[in-house]
């Protein structure tokens, strides 16, 4: 879909939609548009309950006096509570009824409300961005849609007295949602054609953008001693990878920050298998990997001033003749054992492994990690925030803030020394699981603590947020590409310049 800026005018084609503050209060343009239409507006208001909170919407057909088929009135609120977030909104629920109706054009006036203190170009520039998120779609694979429930809207144009300066403050913000696109292509791409070499395929596709990427296959990570990385991958045949993408947009030498993905392009559950009621879903256990995939893209898109690390452990676990076994020992970079009681526990052995890598190899000023990790952080927290973990609270503050900022909300929960001696092994360092239904997501961290070396460090649980089983705001149903927007945001707010 197109996104464009121009003044605020009336469109000669296609839908027009119009902001409406709280208690029906149009705007000059909504005025103006009321008065052609002999009062239109006025009386389709009137005629049942919108009012123009935020993410209400009232289609008016046929109107008459214009040429568009339909006036769309979408409100937003009290003007003085209008944030980024509301303004996303408004876009998302302007377009989401227009999708597939057979339109191909949308001009949403962004009309003068008095109180707004969001500037101009902002708002125009984040309706825009949620318009352009809701109207995902991976269809790539539905060969047999009828012509008329193919997606019809081509185009949408904000229309503000700010044209120029949002069409500029855009460029930033279209990258950003290329880097939010391709984390959701990647993670909604099924297991045959996700695996850790065809993900490290596109890892290295980044190359055009001007990131430096390196591959890792198993003879080298075996070289480096990564035990807990190649034991998860060994029963499968698709061999692990890990690799590494450097954007250097910071200055020489400047530490730099740095982001960890799980990448189990399928999660069987290995030895310890799964049942089989919705195993499919873990085609997307390699979500947090698809986020640094894309959030790499999205820095390196907008030439971040930032030096930033993006490291993925991808390895597909699988049962199989030579797939490791409950009880089996490996031992990982660190040198620390495990003792593996459970393969389906497999995100923590991974990224111990990357963790402890990149820790290692580039001494960052923090590592940040995203992890379908556990099922336990959704008996926890659902699908409304992906649950915290960190050794550092000034950290923990700014992806927390950045978080409420984003909408993509995180909630913080606890480390403790106490939980961290139910890893201990009778017969290695560790085991790779507590006690049965006793703080498993906290103790999926604790493990990940004992890779980080003391490195100031955060662990995003999204097995929640990662992917959405309906429509929600900005996001339509399906991969979410959680953490890309929180952690752009993140480095441009706090580690660029
Ligand atoms: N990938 C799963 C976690 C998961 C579950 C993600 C549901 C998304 C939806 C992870 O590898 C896993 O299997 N975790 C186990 C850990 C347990 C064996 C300690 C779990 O949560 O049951
Ligand atoms: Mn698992
Ligand atoms: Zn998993």
């Amino acid at each position: 879909m197109k996104i464009a800026f121009s003044p605020v005018a009336l469109p000669k084609a296609g839908v027009v939609a119009v902001t409406v503050a709280a208690e029906r209060a149009l705007g000059a343009f909504g005025r103006d548009l009321d008065q052609r239409t002999g009062g239109l507006l006025t009386r389709a208001m009137e005629s049942g309950r919108f009012s123009g909170k935020a993410d209400e919407v009232l289609t008016v057909l046929a109107p008459t006096g214009v040429d568009s088929g339909r006036i769309l009135l979408v409100g937003i609120g009290k003007p003085a509570e209008v944030t980024a977030l509301t303004a996303n909104s408004a876009g998302a629920v302007a377009v989401a009824g227009l999708v597939t109706s057979g339109e191909t054009e949308l001009s949403i006036a962004v009309d003068s409300h008095d109180g707004v203190t969001l500037p101009a170009a902002e708002l125009a520039v984040e309706i825009a961005f949620g318009a352009a998120s809701r109207s995902y779609r991976f269809d790539k694979y539905k060969t047999k849609t009828p012509a008329e429930k193919k997606p019809s809207l081509k185009k949408v144009t904000v229309l503000t007295d700010e044209a120029k300066a949002a069409k500029k403050a855009w460029d930033r913000q279209e990258k950003l949602l290329d880097g939010v696109f391709l984390t959701r292509d990647l993670v909604s791409e099924p297991g045959n054609i996700i695996y850790p070499e065809s993900l490290a395929e596109h890892c290295l596709a980044l190359k055009d953008l001007g990131v430096e990427v390196e591959v890792l296959d198993e003879k080298k990570m075996k070289k480096l001693g990564m035990g807990a990385l190649l034991g998860v991958g060994q029963g499968s045949a698709h061999p692990p990878r890990l690799v590494i993408m450097r954007w250097n947009g910071g200055a020489e030498g400047d530490a730099p920050v740095a982001f960890i993905g799980k990448g189990i392009t399928f999660d069987t559950g290995g030895i310890s298998i799964k049942p089989a009621a919705n195993m499919e879903d873990m085609k997307w256990d390699m979500a947090g990997s698809g986020a640094v995939i894309g959030l790499l893209a999205a820095l390196a898109g907008r030439k971040a001033k930032a030096n930033v690390v993006g490291v993925v452990a991808l390895a597909e676990n699988m049962p199989g003749g030579n797939a490791q076994r409950p009880g089996d020992i490996v031992t990982s970079m660190s040198g620390q054992t495990i003792e593996v009681l459970n393969t389906d526990a497999e995100g923590r052995l991974v990224l111990a492994d990357a963790l402890w890598y990149t820790q290692a190899t580039f001494k960052p000023k923090f590592m940040v990690n995203l992890a379908t990790l556990t099922g336990a952080i959704i008996v926890s927290l659902g699908n409304e925030h992906a649950g915290l973990f960190s050794n550092n609270d000034e950290l923990a503050e700014r992806l927390a803030a950045t978080g409420k900022k984003t909408g993509e909300l995180l909630w913080r929960m606890p480390l403790a020394p106490a939980y961290d001696k139910d890893i201990d092994s009778d017969a290695a360092d560790m085991k790779n699981i507590g006690r049965p239904m006793t703080a498993g997501s906290i103790i999926g961290a604790q493990f990940l603590q004992r890779f980080v070396n003391g490195t100031p460090w955060a662990h995003l649980d999204i097995a929640g947020t990662a992917w959405a089983k309906a429509d929600r705001g900005i996001v339509p149903k399906g991969a979410t590409a959680f953490g890309v927007r929180l952690l752009d945001r993140l480095v441009a707010d706090h580690y660029e310049g």
